[in-house]
């Protein structure tokens, strides 16, 4: 009998509906998940895992938190899609705007991917320029306009971009050098009048967990104002992550918008973009910027944003408790790889960390991401996988960490990585 992997493999490309799903690049079947409890996930064969991807970040309450299923639940009795302006998505938008910076206005859309495509057409209508600066290493999803130099599952299967993609779609896209401010000078010299916006994640989680330098950030955010760019903040991945108002509040610099999803939906396919006022008001149907969505703004999925959000924000002490298992996990890595001579360099934002099995000391973008040893990489998922240490199949991905998680979580993921023979 096929297992239920190879059965999916005839019915789903690869047997997945994304693709680093699939496990490619370590050579190892995925296990096929049944059910998610707090810190941990359970396979279809009975094998438990201390999750560290939850969901590839949105489950920072830990799997079927027991306010969000309630949320879930009590809604969609009597409101699963109407299509229609509702009460929820209001309190959400509202929720959103109060408790985060330089959010006036937000626009829920379905994905990630959605909020960065529709972020960047509203910095065209906005400006009236057509270019977009992206930086090499991020990813902010699957949009054809972004799949250039791409961090995340693009990065990590060699892909230079995608087959489908018209170059007449990227003729517009920019490509700085992550943390590179001579470079993005340059860039603005040569291409600034015609820049729309600049993108960027402010703590990069797709090339590996890389977070942008104050002085980066700062030279980024000027040359934006001096040529009338848009300075657009992807936090799809580090929002409520590396801190509830996101890797924003970590810096100085005010972006003009933002991106969010992931967490924001509670585990829930969900996005949002928001920003100034003056700017979101250049959506249809107060402006001419069209952007819609049959499923934007969906009852069940706000009740299990807000329930996720407000459980967030009312417990502050949650941040206090991701940064102490995250700072015993970094330094518990540092002091095994030095043990055990593995060459290692940790990243870490709060409860957002990557291990880079690297020689150099610091990684600082997407080229120093790629000096890893990606062989030994897999070899470590494999070793960590099968000691039930569920990790993100790829060297360049970040480990999360939930709100579950206890310091004995952390103990046995030292635990397994000691028993590694590099
Ligand atoms: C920073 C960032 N932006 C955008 C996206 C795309 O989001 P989605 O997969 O929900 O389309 C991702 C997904 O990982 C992301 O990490």
């Amino acid at each position: 009998m096929l297992s239920i992997f190879e059965e999916s493999k005839k019915y789903m490309p690869g047997g997945v509906n994304s693709p680093v799903r699939a496990f490619k690049d370590v050579n190892v079947e995925p296990p096929v998940i049944k059910r998610g409890e707090g810190a941990y996930i359970f396979d279809e064969d009975g094998n438990k895992y201390i999750d560290f991807v939850g969901a590839w970040g949105p489950m920072i309450l830990g799997h079927c938190d027991e306010d969000v299923v309630k949320a879930i639940k009590e809604n969609c009795e009597s409101a699963i899609a109407f299509g229609a302006p509702t009460e929820l998505e209001l309190k959400l938008a509202k929720h959103m705007c109060s408790t985060l910076d330089n959010i006036e206005m937000i626009r829920m859309v379905n994905s990630g991917t959605e909020a960065t495509m529709s972020a960047v057409r509203l910095a065209r209508g906005y400006t009236g320029k057509s270019k977009i600066i992206k930086f090499a290493g991020c990813y902010h999803g699957h949009f054809d306009g972004f799949l250039v130099s791409a961090g995340s599952g693009v990065m990590t299967e060699g892909i230079p971009g995608s087959a489908g993609v018209p170059k007449e779609s990227i003729q517009n896209t920019l490509i700085a050098n992550y943390n590179d401010i001579e470079n993005i000078r340059e860039v603005f010299k040569k291409y600034g009048s015609d820049v729309a916006g600049v993108i960027i994640e402010p703590v990069a989680g797709n090339m590996g967990v890389i977070p942008a330098e104050e002085e980066f950030l700062e030279v980024l955010s000027r040359l934006c104002k001096q040529y009338g760019s848009l300075l657009i903040f992807d936090e799809v991945m580090s929002g409520f992550r590396v801190a509830y108002k996101g890797a924003q509040s970590l810096y100085k610099v005010k972006p003009d918008l933002v991106t969010y999803a992931k967490i924001m939906g509670g585990g829930l396919p969900c996005g949002a973009y928001g920003g100034r006022r003056e700017i979101m008001e250049m959506l249809s149907p107060l402006g001419p910027v069209y952007q819609a969505g049959t499923m934007s703004g969906n009852p069940v999925v706000m009740a299990a944003g807000l329930a996720t959000l407000t459980k967030l924000y009312n417990n502050p002490k949650y941040y206090e408790h991701l940064e102490v298992l995250g700072e015993k996990l970094e330094k518990g890595v540092l002091h095994i790889s030095k043990e055990k001579g593995i060459p290692i360099t940790v990243n870490r934002r709060g409860a957002m960390l990557t291990i880079f099995f690297t020689e150099l000391e610091k990684v600082r973008n997407y080229e120093d991401a790629k000096t890893c040893n990606t062989k030994l990489f897999a070899r470590f998922f494999e070793h960590m996988l099968k000691g039930g240490i569920n990790i993100a199949p790829s060297q360049f991905e970040a480990l999360f960490i939930n709100v579950k998680h206890s310091e004995e979580d952390i103990e046995s993921f030292l635990q397994v990585m000691r028993e590694f023979q590099i």
